[in-house]
């Protein structure tokens, strides 16, 4: 089944404890943590010690999206905080088999990200490596933004090359304006990990019923087929 990746960047973080619980209870996969540096990304977020809440505060895997510069840094930091996975991007990563490599040591999952204007092709050499692919459909920094419609075709590229290079179980995971509209679209592309950060804790009913809309989004107009890759 796709999985649901809820980012926290759009919760209440005075209640983040209550809000990553309600988005577990409400059937999310994995709870997605978005780090920012003010470098790498003009915003700036959280860090390890926030990654120690989530960690607490939940049974599921905690997926951390490093949008920092030299991340190698910070990589022990955010595994002894409870990091379940931990995703990089190509652009901070100038010795990115190193950093894969010393992601996978430290016993967890490694994942590589793309940012929008980065080509597909830039993931091939590492691909065999990691356990996810992450495509941006915006721009990293803020959550709210709109989904890139020709990301679309760049997540089936990414998909035809994890199928051919024998990582079809690897997580294909899109992140940025993901909603009951552009989610459909993704899982038709080949996306088996959706982010949603807005359209889950912006939800006006809530977290629950952000995670429902798309899960109803996904089963009523994507064929079963894609929504068990
Ligand atoms: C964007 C972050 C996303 C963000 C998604 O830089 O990586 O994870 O939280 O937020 P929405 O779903 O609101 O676009
Ligand atoms: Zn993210």
């Amino acid at each position: 089944m796709v999985k649901l990746a809820p980012s926290i960047l759009s919760a209440d973080f005075g209640r983040l404890a209550e809000e990553v619980a309600a988005a577990e209870e409400a059937g999310a996969d994995w709870i997605h943590v978005d780090v920012m540096d003010g470098h790498f990304v003009p915003n700036i977020t959280i860090g390890p010690m926030v990654v120690e809440v989530v960690r607490r505060a939940t049974t599921l895997p905690v997926d951390v999206h490093l949008m920092i510069e030299r991340p190698e840094r910070y990589l022990d930091a955010f595994v002894g905080a409870g990091a379940s996975v931990l995703t990089v991007h190509v652009e901070t990563c100038p010795h990115l088999s190193r950093t894969i490599d010393r992601i996978r040591d430290l016993g967890v999952g490694p994942g590589v990200c793309v940012n929008p204007a980065t080509p597909v092709e830039a993931l091939y050499e590492i691909i065999p490596f990691v356990d996810l692919v992450l495509i941006m459909s915006v721009n990293p920094g803020f959550g709210g933004q709109r989904y890139i419609p020709s990301v679309t075709d760049k997540l089936r590229r990414a998909r035809h090359q994890l199928d051919h290079s024998g990582r079809a179980g690897a997580e294909l995971q899109v992140d940025g304006g993901i909603d009951a509209l552009t989610g459909p679209q993704a899982v038709e592309a080949g996306a088996s990990c959706l982010v949603a950060g807005s359209a889950v804790f912006g939800h006006p009913d809530g977290a629950a019923a952000g995670v429902k809309a798309i899960r109803d989004a996904i089963i009523t107009q994507t064929p079963a087929s894609v929504q068990s890759p």
